[in-house]
C-alpha cells in the first residue's frame, strides 16, 4: 500500500514462515491427514512448501498435528522445520505453536495455509512489499464466488479493521462484506505473536482465531492492509470435492504452460500432468494421456492417444502409444517406439530399437535397433524375486517369445517366433524354444470320418 510512509529505521527483512498443516481435516473424511491429499500428483503441503522455498525464506516451520508422521517427513524432506500442536486449537493457537522456535526471530513472519495449494510467489510477494512500505500486517484477501465458510475483512475502504469468521458473523455482515480473507498474512514476526497473545477463545466455534489480530492490531492503532488475490489461487480445499476443484485449477494452469513453453497438444483439457512433469518443447500429446510422477519427454517426441505414463524418461523423437504404458524406470532412448498395448517397466531401451505390438518389458535391458516382436513377454518373476533380461543391439525377438529371466541375448541374435527362452542365446545365434512343427497329410480329413455325430437329446 501506497499511501504510508517507507520506515525509517531498517529491520531485517530476512523471512520465516509458518505454514499451519495441523487441521483435522474432518471434512475430507479421510484417514490421510489433509495436507498429505495430493494436487498434481504431491501432498498439498509440498506446493506450499516450494512456494516458501521461492520467496527465500531463511526459515520454514510446519505446524503439523500430534499422530501426523508423513507430514513430519515431507518437511525434512523440504528442508522445512516441524512443530507439533497438540491438541489442535484454532489457526491462532496453531502460529503460536511456532513461537518457541521463531520468538527471537528478528523479521518477518508469513502465515501460510498447508490447504491452500495454488498460490503462488507472485501472488505473496505484494505482502512483504506492503510491510517494506510500513504496513503492520499485511494480508491476502479474495472475492469468492460462494463466500460461505470464509473470514469476512471488515475494512474501512483501506485498511482492515477485523476479521469475522463465517460462523460468527451476523446475516448483516454476511451480506455486505465481500472480501475474504484467504488465510495467508505477514508482519514482524515479533509483532505477530505478540498479538496473537491477547487473542480468546470465545467464539462460535471455542477456537483460537488467527483472524483475531486484526482487530487488536486495529485498537492498537496499527496499520492493517488486504492485498487481493485472483479466487483460484487461493482456493483453500476442506472438503473433496474442493480438492477436485483445485486438481482442476492446477491441471489447467499446467496445460497452459506447457503449450506456452511450446509443447504442442491437440485437445490439452484431456492431458493429465503432474507437478513434475517435464515436456520439453515440441513434443506433441495426444488426448487422453496420464503422466504419474517423475516423467521426462524429450524434445521431438510424440505421445500418441490413451497413455499413461509415471517414472519414465522419453528420448527425443521417440514415439510412444497409442495405448501404451509406461512405469517406473522406463528409459527410452532416442527415436524408440513402443506401440500399442505394450508396458514397459524398469527397462532401458537403447536408440531406435521398436516393440510396437502387445508386449511386456520388465526388469530389462533392450539393445539399440532391436526389434521386439507382437506378444512378447520378458518372465522377470519367479514368484519369489525378480531376474533380469538383457537384450543386446540388432536383436530380433520373434512374435509370442517368452524370455524367461535371467536370460542374455547376444547382439545381433534371433529367437524364434514363439520360442521359450531358458537359456543365453550367444551373439549372431538363431534359437528355437519350440516343438517341431509336423504335419500328416489327411489325417484332418480321417478324423472326420471316424467321428460320429452324438444324438442330440
Ligand atoms: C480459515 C480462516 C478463514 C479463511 C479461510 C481461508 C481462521 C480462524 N479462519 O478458515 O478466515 O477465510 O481459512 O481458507 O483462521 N490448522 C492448524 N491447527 C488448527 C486449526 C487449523 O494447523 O488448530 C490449519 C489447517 O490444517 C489448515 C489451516 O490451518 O491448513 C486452516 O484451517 P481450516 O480449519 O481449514 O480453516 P478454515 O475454516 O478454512
Ligand atoms: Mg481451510
Amino acid at each position: 500500500m501506497s499511501q504510508a510512509a517507507p520506515t525509517s529505521t531498517n529491520p531485517s527483512s530476512a523471512l520465516a514462515v509458518v505454514i499451519l498443516a495441523a487441521g483435522k481435516g474432518v471434512r475430507m473424511k479421510s484417514a490421510l491427514p489433509k495436507v498429505m491429499h495430493p494436487v498434481g500428483g504431491r501432498p498439498m503441503l509440498a506446493h506450499v512448501l516450494e512456494v516458501a522455498r521461492a520467496l527465500g525464506a531463511v526459515r520454514t516451520i510446519v505446524v503439523a498435528a500430534a499422530d501426523a508422521e508423513p507430514v513430519a517427513e515431507l518437511a525434512r524432506r523440504w528442508d522445512a522445520e516441524t512443530v507439533v500442536q497438540d491438541p489442535p486449537l484454532g489457526t491462532g493457537h496453531a502460529v503460536l505453536a511456532a513461537e518457541g522456535l521463531l520468538g527471537n526471530f528478528d523479521g518477518n513472519l508469513m502465515v501460510l495455509f498447508g490447504d491452500t495449494p495454488l498460490i503462488t510467489p507472485k501472488a505473496l510477494s505484494p505482502l512483504l512489499d506492503d510491510l517494506a512500505h510500513g504496513v503492520d500486517i499485511a494480508a491476502l484477501g479474495f472475492r469468492p464466488s460462494d463466500p460461505s465458510g470464509y473470514g469476512r475483512m471488515v475494512t474501512d475502504g483501506e485498511r482492515v479493521l477485523r476479521i469475522v469468521e463465517h460462523k460468527d458473523a451476523s446475516d448483516h455482515e454476511r451480506r455486505i462484506h465481500m472480501l475474504c480473507f484467504a488465510g495467508m498474512l505477514a508482519g514482524r514476526a515479533k509483532l505477530i505473536f505478540d498479538l496473537l497473545h491477547g487473542v480468546g477463545q470465545r467464539n462460535a466455534q471455542g477456537e483460537y482465531y488467527l483472524t483475531d489480530i486484526f482487530g487488536a492490531a486495529h485498537a492498537r492503532g496499527l496499520i492493517a492492509t488486504a492485498v487481493e488475490a485472483a479466487e483460484h489461487l487461493v482456493a483453500g480445499v476442506n472438503s473433496r470435492r474442493q480438492l477436485a476443484y483445485a486438481e482442476a485449477g492446477f491441471q489447467a494452469r499446467r496445460r497452459g504452460a506447457l503449450l506456452d513453453a511450446g509443447v504442442n497438444m491437440t485437445d490439452p483439457a484431456t492431458v493429465y500432468f503432474c507437478a513434475d512433469t517435464v515436456i520439453e518443447p515440441d513434443v506433441t500429446i495426444a488426448p487422453f494421456v496420464v503422466f504419474g510422477p517423475g516423467v521426462r519427454v524429450r524434445r521431438g517426441a510424440e505421445i500418441r492417444a490413451f497413455c499413461h505414463i509415471e517414472g519414465a524418461d522419453i528420448g527425443e523423437g521417440a514415439i510412444v502409444g497409442p495405448f501404451a504404458r509406461l512405469r517406473p524406470g522406463a528409459e527410452l532412448g532416442e527415436n524408440v517406439h513402443i506401440g500399442n498395448f505394450v508396458e514397459v517397466k524398469n527397462t532401458k531401451i537403447a536408440k531406435g530399437a521398436k516393440a510396437n505390438h502387445l508386449a511386456y518389458l520388465g526388469d530389462a535391458t533392450v539393445g539399440a535397433a532391436s526389434n521386439i516382436g507382437a506378444g512378447t513377454i520378458t518372465c522377470n518373476f519367479d514368484g519369489v524375486n525378480k531376474h533380469k533380461t538383457e537384450i543386446g543391439e540388432g536383436v530380433f525377438i520373434g512374435s509370442d517369445a517368452t524370455l524367461v529371466a535371467p536370460v542374455k541375448i547376444g547382439d545381433g541374435a534371433y529367437v524364434a517366433a514363439g520360442s521359450t527362452v531358458t537359456e543365453n542365446v550367444e551373439a549372431d545365434a538363431l534359437a528355437f524354444g519350440r516343438a517341431r512343427q509336423s504335419v500328416k497329410p489327411g489325417r484332418a480329413k480321417a478324423m472326420r470320418a471316424a467321428a460320429k455325430p452324438k444324438e442330440r437329446e
